[in-house]
């Protein structure tokens, strides 16, 4: 993957972002939060990559995704689809990873779902303040109860999935924005169609997320 690339799917998501701030129509919570991102992504270094983290992870949660490739090719939301069209082609080339302990109920959750960062600690655009990925969850797949410090937005990109935060379980369709609160504990569900969601941390950006015992 290409900078430019990597930089042009930061960019999408930046772009919606800012673009719903200025519609105005967000709940406070979700608005403090979006403008807290984009502030801390405007700190960002974009001119510098790190290449390391531009190499293709071969990780097998793409096989996971077709249903995502055929949902935008017959028509996504007009807003979603410049965020689509910036992953879609670099999918491959995503730095996924899946950094869990591995838990013997679920021995194949890792090949199954990942987390692909561009900005952050550990991304190939370098933030301690902020980070800024894709979470794609295969389909039929409860991603568990689970919780970090970092306060997470999610724009949920493609596929309807549950999510449950703090015990209570809504249905999201694509185009919903989330914030999970430091330390809330959250899951998602998929059904028959794969997740794509857009993420970004703030706050403690350096603890990893830990599941929590049900
Ligand atoms: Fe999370």
């Amino acid at each position: 993957m290409t900078p430019a690339a990597a930089k042009a799917a930061v960019d999408a998501v930046r772009a919606h972002f800012a673009a719903r701030m200025r519609a105005g129509r967000e709940a406070p919570a979700i608005a403090e939060e979006l403008a807290r991102v984009l502030r801390l992504l405007d700190e960002v270094d974009f001119s510098r990559a790190d290449e390391k983290h531009l190499r293709p992870s071969g990780h097998p949660v793409v096989t996971q995704l077709g249903q995502v490739m055929r949902a935008a090719e017959s028509g996504p939301d007009d807003a979603l689809s410049p965020i689509l069209a910036a992953f879609l082609p670099i999918l491959d080339a995503l730095p996924w990873r899946f950094s869990y302990a591995p838990r013997p109920d679920m021995p194949d959750i890792g090949e199954r779902m990942a987390w692909a960062e561009l900005v952050g600690p550990i991304a190939p655009f370098h933030s301690r303040k902020v980070c800024l990925g894709l979470t794609a969850i295969g389909p039929h797949l409860l991603y568990p109860a689970h919780r970090h410090p970092a306060v997470e937005t999610y724009l949920v990109v493609s596929g309807t999935a549950a999510w449950t935060a703090a015990g209570v379980t809504t249905r999201r369709p694509p185009g919903d924005i989330l914030v999970h609160p430091s330390n809330v504990v959250h899951a998602m569900e998929t059904g028959d169609a794969p997740l794509l969601a857009a993420y970004a941390w703030t706050g403690d950006v350096e603890t990893l997320s830990e599941y929590v015992d049900a």
